[in-house]
């Protein structure tokens, strides 16, 4: 069995990453910070279908402390995918340097170093970095620019671990459109939530989506430093 550890991997897009490379035969490490029962009961469905399959850890990605407290929990490993992340608006004129620290950290310097310290496990297996960005790397996101400068980096960071960690490991992003409403909001409240004009395919994009795509860039050994877009062609209409 290969080995994945999906950040983040409890709900949403996360677990539906899960679910999916679990059904293509990975064994996995759920990642979780606050969804202790989401992971747990993951966990207890897909050991039902396989035993001992799927564990789980809890920490948190903003410190220093949380990113040790899961790369010592990993001892083999085939797939990293950085999925853990924070959306929040970030209005110019109200941004103070603990909000940027704690978006930064989270969606940028901790999947670095995650990588950075896992890397030694991926030479070994040959293995793959799928990074979760955003379309808005490239456009930003009105009122959300730090979130957008994190995703940017994200983007850079897939680029420069390809380039660094070859020919061993292959490193590659998923850049999503419009896929789930940000947590305890029923609807994205700015441009985006009216977009689906302007989605080339005419709708939002599922989970299995993304889920799909991270399997794809999984088994496909020729593939290092792109990031594709799945945005029902979204970044194709300004
Ligand atoms: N949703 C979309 O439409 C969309 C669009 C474009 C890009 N994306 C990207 O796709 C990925 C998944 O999106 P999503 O909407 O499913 O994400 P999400 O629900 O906003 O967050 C995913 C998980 O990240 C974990 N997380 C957040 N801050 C953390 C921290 N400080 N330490 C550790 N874990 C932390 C949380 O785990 P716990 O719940 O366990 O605390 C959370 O469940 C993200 O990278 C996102 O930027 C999503």
């Amino acid at each position: 069995m290969k080995k994945a550890l999906v950040t983040g991997g409890a709900q949403r897009i996360g677990a539906q990453i899960v679910k999916t490379l679990h059904k293509n035969n990975y064994d996995i490490i759920i990642h979780y910070n606050n969804s202790a029962d989401e992971a747990s009961k993951l966990a207890a469905l897909l050991n039902n279908d396989r035993q001992n399959s799927v564990t789980i850890v809890q920490a948190e990605l903003n410190t220093r402390d949380g990113i040790d407290k899961l790369r010592n929990s990993v001892t083999k490993l085939d797939l990293l995918v950085n999925n853990a992340s924070v959306f929040c608006s970030t209005p110019i004129g109200e941004i103070d340097r603990s909000t940027w620290s704690s978006i930064m950290d989270t969606n940028l310097m901790s999947p670095f170093f995650l990588s950075q310290s896992l890397a030694t496990l991926l030479h070994k297996s040959n293995g793959c970095i799928v990074n979760i960005v955003d379309i808005h790397a490239d456009r930003p996101l009105k009122d959300h620019s730090v979130y957008s400068i994190s995703k940017s980096g994200i983007a850079m960071m897939t680029k420069s671990l390809a380039k660094d960690l070859a020919p061993d490991v292959r490193v590659c992003g998923i850049s999503p459109g419009y896929i789930l409403s940000p947590k305890g909001s029923k609807k994205l409240d700015n441009e985006e939530s009216q977009s689906s004009n302007k989605i080339a395919l005419k709708r939002h994009g599922t989970v299995k989506d993304i889920a799909d795509t991270v399997v794809f860039l999984a088994n496909s050994t020729y593939i290092t430093g792109q990031i594709i877009n799945v945005d029902g062609g979204r970044t194709l209409n300004q």
